[in-house]
């Protein structure tokens, strides 16, 4: 059976699931999008001309196949409430907002057990996301991998313990963040320094590759790797970003997890 998809929050991750799924050639045939935010839902139908958008009502959006809660935290108790007496019976609830465990939405949806969370990572609209998933234990083996086969569109999808999906939220959810914006800067200065940007971002992109698998797959310890380049021009500010990283994130894991 064809299974329909309906998104709650068409903002971000709706577009990023969506790219990747279309850009694999696997994009539902039937997806609803509701959000309250008219604009969102314009932009989403401008890049996928065949969803149906639904602004402002999210029932319609919950009383599809497989339901996709795709909004933040301070918003998903209210949805939930709302959407609970519209959930088909068989249907499958994605949730991808951390802190609301498997049996906290149950709770929330009266007993409906049919849940799963992922943490999404944006590189799956480039079909290489790495994207960890938690099933409840009311969803039989063969449904688990019918919506693993869809995922693996979007590039690695491993089941894993609930209880370290917040971890993936920092490494892998929040990840790109730490770097995009430092590629980006390299990519600028490959300009300024006379690089045309194809040679620049082919520069990036093969350093980056090759950088992460000498220091986790060529058998030699990280400090090992780090002395192979002895000019280290940002070594003053090493220091700092490391303390930045260690606080921040993992401040950030604290509040995700309510310690
Ligand atoms: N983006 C990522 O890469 C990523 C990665 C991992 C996990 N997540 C999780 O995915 C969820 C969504 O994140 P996002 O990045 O897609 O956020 P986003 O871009 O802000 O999108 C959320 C959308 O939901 C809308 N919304 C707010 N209240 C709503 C309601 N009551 N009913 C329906 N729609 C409502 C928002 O509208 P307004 O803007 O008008 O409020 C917005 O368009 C969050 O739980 C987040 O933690 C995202």
């Amino acid at each position: 059976m064809v299974k329909s998809w309906g998104f709650i929050g068409g903002g971000r991750v709706t577009r990023i699931i969506l790219g990747g799924l279309n850009r694999a050639g696997r994009l539902p045939r039937e997806v609803a999008v509701s959000d309250m935010d008219r604009e969102a839902l314009e932009r989403l139908k401008g890049l996928f001309p065949s969803i149906e958008t639904i602004p402002g009502d999210n029932r319609r959006a919950a009383s599809r196949d497989i339901v996709v809660l795709a909004v933040h935290y301070p918003v998903v108790a209210q949805v939930l409430e709302e959407i609970k007496d519209h959930l088909k019976e068989e249907a499958l609830l994605l949730s991808f907002a951390p802190r609301f465990t498997i049996n906290g939405i149950s709770q929330l949806l009266g007993g409906f057990d049919r849940i799963v969370r992922m943490v999404p990572n944006a590189p799956s609209l480039v079909n290489m996301g790495y994207n960890p998933v938690a099933f409840s234990p009311a969803i039989p083996e063969e449904e688990r991998q019918e919506l693993l086969d869809t995922f693996q569109a979007l590039g690695e999808c491993p089941q894993v313990q609930e209880e370290k999906l917040e971890a993936y939220v920092i490494i892998t959810g929040m990840g790109p963040t730490y770097f995009w914006f430092q590629w980006a800067e390299l990519l600028e200065i490959a300009r300024e320094l006379g690089l045309n940007p194809k040679e620049g971002e082919e520069a990036i992109l093969h350093m980056l590759t090759g950088a992460i698998r000498a220091l986790y797959q060529s058998g030699l310890a990280p400090e090992e790797v780090m002395d192979l380049i002895p000019a280290r021009p940002l070594a003053q500010e090493e220091e700092g970003i490391k303390r930045a990283f260690r606080e921040r994130l993992i401040a950030t894991f604290r509040k995700l997890k309510g310690e």
